[in-house]
């Protein structure tokens, strides 16, 4: 897998900012991202040939971001069948709500529920991202990406 979609749910643009370094760290190790913001998306950009990472904030109480709501309802209008698609999720969100990072738990949830595979744990952020996260969210990218690599090896 040499290509990855970066699909960002944000309302007030920090995802996107840690969607830029997820883009550089896969591309040191290999993997070409491009990203986009899912409210210009459609379903078919959900591609079994390319790694899907979805990288988003959590709004309202435990909600999707505005920006998201109508590619998530257009993939479960469509009934998509997603075996063969691998994906994993990072997730922003704060502490202080009773609703921690749900929507990362939204996401992996319902891609796992319509066959796809998440390859790595969640990485969650809490707050705005500080130096470490920043750095942590690199580290789980490359880590990703190894993992995205062996699935490709196998075959
Ligand atoms: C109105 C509002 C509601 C939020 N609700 C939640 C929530 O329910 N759970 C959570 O973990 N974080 C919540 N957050 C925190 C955001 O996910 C966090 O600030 C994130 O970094 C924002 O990312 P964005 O700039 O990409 O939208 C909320 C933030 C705002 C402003």
């Amino acid at each position: 897998m040499e290509r990855a979609v970066i699909l960002v749910g944000t309302e007030t643009g920090t995802a996107e900012d840690i969607a830029d370094e997820l883009s550089e760290a896969f591309s040191e190790a290999g993997i070409e991202a491009e990203i986009h913001d899912m409210e210009d998306v459609e379903v078919d950009v959900i591609d079994p040939s390319k790694a899907l990472i979805i990288c988003t904030a959590t709004h309202g109480d435990g909600e999707l971001p505005d920006n998201s709501t109508e590619f998530y309802e257009a993939i479960e209008d469509e009934g998509s069948d997603l075996s063969g698609v691998s994906f994993a999720v990072l997730v922003l969100g704060d502490s202080a709500y009773a609703d921690f990072c749900e929507a990362g738990k939204i996401w992996s949830g319902f891609l796992t529920g319509l066959g796809a595979t998440e390859v790595v744990g969640r990485y969650e952020i809490d707050g705005y991202p500080e130096d470490d996260d920043v750095e942590g969210a690199r580290e789980w990218a490359t880590e990703a990406a190894d993992k995205f690599a062996e699935l490709v090896r196998e075959g």
